[in-house]
């Protein structure tokens, strides 16, 4: 069975998808990476923590990784962030503090020491900014080879941004890190807007949750948090994104998606900063190192992860 760590940013997709691959029972989560983005690394990993304790799986350690983007010395939330996401992160939503802490090991280090002990048998899912994975590859080229899979929610090819006309809000936050990955040559799925914003979960899904156990409940409780908000600030929507979702279900239903061959890179300056597309040079490649996901079959992401949570919240 394949291993995969979780690079996360623990907002409330982030949420989501850190149950959906904990309870997937054809990948092995061998471990999280909380990184900044929807909020401040520390929060990352404690929401990681706390999630993880709520579900049960007080097994799966927990990692510090980066503060801030790769050309940055600072991060600072953004107040579109806040609103989203909650100012804890999981839609204002009490959870009580895990009894253990985050492991000694630094995120980047768990990772480049994943990447020399599973080599093609790991597979890293980075649903925020790829800045632990930049750094990684700077300080560990030879991963690029030998990892199995990176699969990223970051990006859009065939629509506009989310944060500009361009940018996607994960690729947005540290381009020079995503362009660094993009260009490694490294095995990579982009699941971007493209195809997280075909995949939606409404309330009808997460009222079903609250009938299963006091763990489906709290689960409802956020990600109805998360719906509410798109209900006013992007209506046309009607219900909630599985951005982050969709990357766990690429790994694990890459049958869903239609997927587009092609070398990628990132503009890291200039108006159009943080707009992932290919690279003109490399267009005639015969064997690219990224498949775009540029379709997925309709409601299949959304019923995936509430059949697999739906086991999961049963069991606790
Ligand atoms: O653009 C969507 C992405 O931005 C998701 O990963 C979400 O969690 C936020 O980080
Ligand atoms: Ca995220």
């Amino acid at each position: 069975m394949k291993k995969l760590i979780l690079d996360i940013d623990t907002g409330i997709d982030d949420a989501m998808a850190l149950a959906y691959s904990a309870g997937a029972k054809t990948i092995d989560l061998i471990g999280v990476v909380g990184t900044y983005g929807n909020v401040y690394t520390q929060q990352s990993v404690q929401n990681t923590l706390n999630i993880l304790d709520m579900i049960g799986k007080v097994d799966i350690p927990v990692y510090e990784g980066e503060p801030h983007a790769i050309a940055k010395n600072n991060f600072k939330r953004s107040e579109i962030g806040k609103k989203i996401h909650g100012q804890n992160g999981i839609g204002e939503v009490e959870l009580p503090q895990a009894k253990r802490t985050k492991e000694a090991k630094s995120g980047v280090n768990f990772i480049i020491d994943s990447v020399k002990k599973y080599g093609k048998d790991l597979v890293i899912a980075a649903t925020g900014p790829m800045t632990n994975l930049g750094v990684a590859l700077k300080e560990y080229p030879e991963m690029a080879k030998e990892i199995g899979q990176i699969v990223i929610m970051g990006g859009a090819l065939t629509i506009p941004g989310n944060v500009s006309p361009f940018a996607e809000a994960n690729i947005s936050q540290d381009p020079e890190a995503a362009k660094l990955l993009f260009e490694s040559g490294s095995p990579i799925i982009m699941a971007g807007l493209d195809v997280t914003m075909r995949s939606i979960l409404t309330q009808k899904d997460t009222q079903k949750w609250r009938q299963i156990s006091k763990v489906g409940e709290k689960y409802a409780d956020i990600v109805d948090y998360y719906i509410h908000i798109h209900d006013e600030t992007a209506p046309t929507v009607k219900g909630c994104p599985l951005h982050d979702p969709s990357a766990i279900a690429a790994i694990i239903h890459p049958e869903l998606f239609d997927m587009l061959p092609l070398a990628m890179t990132v503009e890291t300056e200039g108006p159009s900063v943080g707009r992932t597309i290919g690279i003109t040079e490399k267009i005639r490649e015969k064997t690219p190192n990224v498949k775009t996901c540029i379709n997925v079959k309709k409601g299949a992401v959304a019923k995936d992860m509430c059949d697999t949570m739906a086991i999961l919240y049963a069991g606790t």
